[in-house]
């Protein structure tokens, strides 16, 4: 049994579905459920006793206590998170909410549970946080990619918070002992992801025949990893990675924004050659860039190969034909994101919030 947070988003979701398909273990799923939780991205789970959701909020810490001592996980993994870089310039008090004083009352009732527990149980207990490559700022064009050992200097409120969160994270199993694990991976992509994020956003109004938005100059390099590969990555660091040590998680798969979406206009011209304008390509739109747009971002993922044995399943050009596969087979879950229909079966089942 572990406890997840975040579990209906985007990675969360993914995660969770695998584990529970792969493993004989049951997962307790703590999910506030904002506009990025969806529900629909767990319909497999349906009637799946080893899957127990709870909608709630990591900053509620009797809630958080609770289900620490009525299900007895054997580790924690901790996704829940505002993840989205634009939105924390628009209005930053969520993450600060959510990504840092969220964490800290999960590291404060993970620190009083596992306080109690017998000592092979200690031993064996988890505190898995999964953070990101935006803490360590932003690379030049020659600079190596970022190790473990790189300072952080994050540049946007969503990469402050999350940088706060790791250095929160580290001091409980400095201070208190807390057998932390931290991950820090690149872009994901694939099945689920919200579509105000580059690559399902970029599909939607590819589809629609709208823009499709290039911030500044496109020369902006994101490195892309597969959401499974990132969710393999996770299972093997929370199996095996050293208590109190930090893994990046990268696809070495570096990419600029503009040919990304190239590649994926040639893909849909391949696989949905009836869309209202084509080539896709067309409908490339430079518009104004994002304020304190880091350049690049690149990961050295190293450690976790040497040392775990990690390495990403999928190479990008499969990992991209997938997923524009996947958006183009699921356009009903995409239509419902879009017009809020997915918030409509929460309402009905949890009431407005
Ligand atoms: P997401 O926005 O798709 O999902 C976040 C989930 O957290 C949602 O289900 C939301 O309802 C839930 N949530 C938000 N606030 C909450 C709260 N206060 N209490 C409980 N649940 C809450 O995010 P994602 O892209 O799946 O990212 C998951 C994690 O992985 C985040 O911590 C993010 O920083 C990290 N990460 C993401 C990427 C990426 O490319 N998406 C890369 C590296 C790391
Ligand atoms: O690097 C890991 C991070 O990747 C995660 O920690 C974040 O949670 C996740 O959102 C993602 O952040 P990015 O800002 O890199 O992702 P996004 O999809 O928003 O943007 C990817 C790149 O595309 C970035 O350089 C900005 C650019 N972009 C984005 C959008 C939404 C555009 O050019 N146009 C757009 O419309």
């Amino acid at each position: 049994m572990i406890l997840i947070t975040g579990g209906a988003g985007f990675i969360g979701s993914n995660f969770v579905l695998e584990w529970l398909r792969d493993s004989g273990n049951s997962a307790v799923n703590l999910d506030k459920l904002t506009y990025a939780g969806n529900l629909e991205n767990l319909a497999l789970l349906e009637g799946n006793a080893r899957h127990v959701f709870v909608r709630g909020d990591i900053c509620d810490r009797a809630l958080v206590e609770q289900l620490l001592a009525k299900h007895q996980p054997g580790a924690i993994v901790h996704f829940a998170a505002e993840s989205h870089v634009d939105r924390s310039i628009h209005g930053p008090a969520d993450f600060v909410r959510t990504n840092i004083e969220g964490t800290f009352i999960l590291l404060e009732a993970a620190r009083a549970y596992w306080d109690g527990l017998k000592k092979s149980a200690q031993d064996n207990f988890r505190f898995l946080h999964v953070s990101t490559d935006e803490v360590y700022g932003s690379l030049g064009p020659n600079d190596p990619p970022f190790a473990e050992t790189k300072a952080y200097e994050p540049n946007s409120p969503y990469a402050a918070s999350k940088a706060a969160a790791d250095h929160l994270v580290r001091a409980y199993h400095q201070t208190y002992g807390l057998p932390v694990l931290i991950t820090n991976c690149s872009n994901n992509y694939g099945p689920f992801q919200f579509p105000e994020k580059l690559i399902p956003l970029v599909m939607a109004n590819a589809l629609a025949g709208k823009p499709l938005p290039i911030y500044g100059d496109g020369m902006n390099v994101r490195d892309w990893l597969y959401v499974s590969d990132h969710c393999s990555a996770l299972r093997t660091v929370l199996a095996r990675g050293r208590v109190g040590e930090t893994y990046n998680i990268g696809g070495s798969n570096e990419l600029p924004n503009l040919i990304l979406v190239k590649m994926i206009c040639a893909l849909l011209d391949e696989l949905h050659p009836k869309s209202p304008v084509t080539p896709h390509k067309k409908l490339i739109t430079f518009v104004k860039d994002r304020p304190g747009h880091d350049r690049r971002y690149a990961m050295d993922s190293s450690k976790i190969r040497r040392e775990l044995g990690w390495k990403p399943a999928e190479s990008f050009e499969s990992g991209i034909r997938k997923t524009v596969q996947w958006y183009l087979e699921h356009a009903k879950w995409v239509a419902n994101v879009q017009s809020g229909a997915y918030r409509d079966w929460i309402a009905l089942n949890y009431g407005k919030r």
